[in-house]
């Protein structure tokens, strides 16, 4: 499996398995630790969760399955996220909101250590864009986790070019990532500039929800019908299935992301470890890219 080395202390699987769905998966303990290791043997081993995953859940559910076999834990990469409160009975807030202050950062650092049973985190990211976002008081957050060895490297999500210019600034040029959506159904960061900037600076994007969290197979949007059938028509001429295709659009990209298939099932993992070996004509990916109706050449 191809690796993305983010820094000198963390290099990911350029795909990585999420974890957004897990408490909707039913698995015991035993049975996501097996997961895991399937997911380990065909090279997929950075996986990524966030604090607020299943209601507070997610974290947890991981760190029991890692505490049946502890030396499992230097064998993946764990990314995580703070920054989001969400409603809960066991949380004090009165409406959902945003929160990166050096306070936050901190305390949601040590209780996701805390319920993931591990000592450090291998990339720890702001979830989402916080309208009062310090970059000043993020950074220090950071510096601190990274030099009590709670985390390895640290980056954000979903960031417009403004915030990221500004933390990448500050942090004298640390951030190691933009997690962000990307798909032939999502094109915002395209249009943006995002993926310029990230490829100026040489940072490499992580993209989430790759087939659109599986609209791209189950709308009966007339524009999604039609990407799905130009997916087929290119799927046969490679000799693969479709979702294959959508992995190998997104990874022919020279950003060069890596992918977090959100899937449980390890034969749809599969297909979108195939894609590495995919190089899609110049062509094809723009069929792709236009296929929604949402990109419009000019
Ligand atoms: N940073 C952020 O703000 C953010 C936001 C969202 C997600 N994420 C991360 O990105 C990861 C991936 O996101 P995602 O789960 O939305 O990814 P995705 O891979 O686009 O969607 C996964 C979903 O699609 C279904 N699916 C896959 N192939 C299908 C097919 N051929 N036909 C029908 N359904 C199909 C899967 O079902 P099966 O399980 O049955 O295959 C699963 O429910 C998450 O787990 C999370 O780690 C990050």
């Amino acid at each position: 499996m191809e690796t993305i080395k983010l820094n000198n202390e963390v290099s990911l699987s350029r795909i990585v398995q999420g974890f957004w769905r897990l408490h909707t998966w039913e698995m015991s303990p035993q049975e996501l630790l097996d997961f895991m290791k399937k997911c380990v043997e065909l090279g997929v081993t950075s996986f990524d969760t966030a604090e607020i995953y299943g209601n507070y859940t997610s974290e947890k559910l991981l760190g029991d399955a890692l505490l049946l076999e502890p030396t499992f834990r230097e064998k993946i990469q764990i990314i995580t996220k703070t920054g989001i409160n969400k409603l809960n009975p066991d949380k004090p807030y009165r409406i959902k909101h945003y929160e990166t202050t050096y306070d936050k950062i901190k305390a949601s650092c040590y209780a996701s250590l805390k319920k993931l049973n591990t000592s450090y985190i291998d990339v720890y990211l702001i979830h989402r864009e916080d309208p009062l976002f310090n970059p000043v008081e993020a950074t220090l957050a950071f510096d601190e986790l990274i030099n009590e060895g709670c985390i390895k490297a640290y980056g954000v999500c979903n960031y417009d070019p403004f915030k990221f210019d500004a933390l990448y600034t500050q942090s004298n040029h640390q951030l190691v990532t933009n997690q962000i959506e990307v798909s032939p159904l999502q094109f915002e960061h395209f249009n943006s500039g995002m993926m310029d900037l990230l490829q100026k600076y040489q940072v490499h994007p992580m993209f989430w929800s790759p087939l659109n969290g599986g609209n791209i197979f189950t709308s009966s949007d007339e524009n999604v019908v039609n990407l799905r059938n130009i997916l087929e028509r290119i799927a046969i001429k490679h000799n693969t299935s479709s979702d294959t295709i959508v992995y190998a659009w997104l990874l022919k990209h020279p950003v060069k992301g890596m992918v977090i298939s959100g899937t449980q099932k390890i034969t749809r993992l599969q297909n979108a470890i195939n894609a590495l070996q995919i190089n899609l004509e110049h062509e094809e990916w723009y069929e792709i890219y236009c296929a929604s109706g949402e990109q419009i050449l000019r």
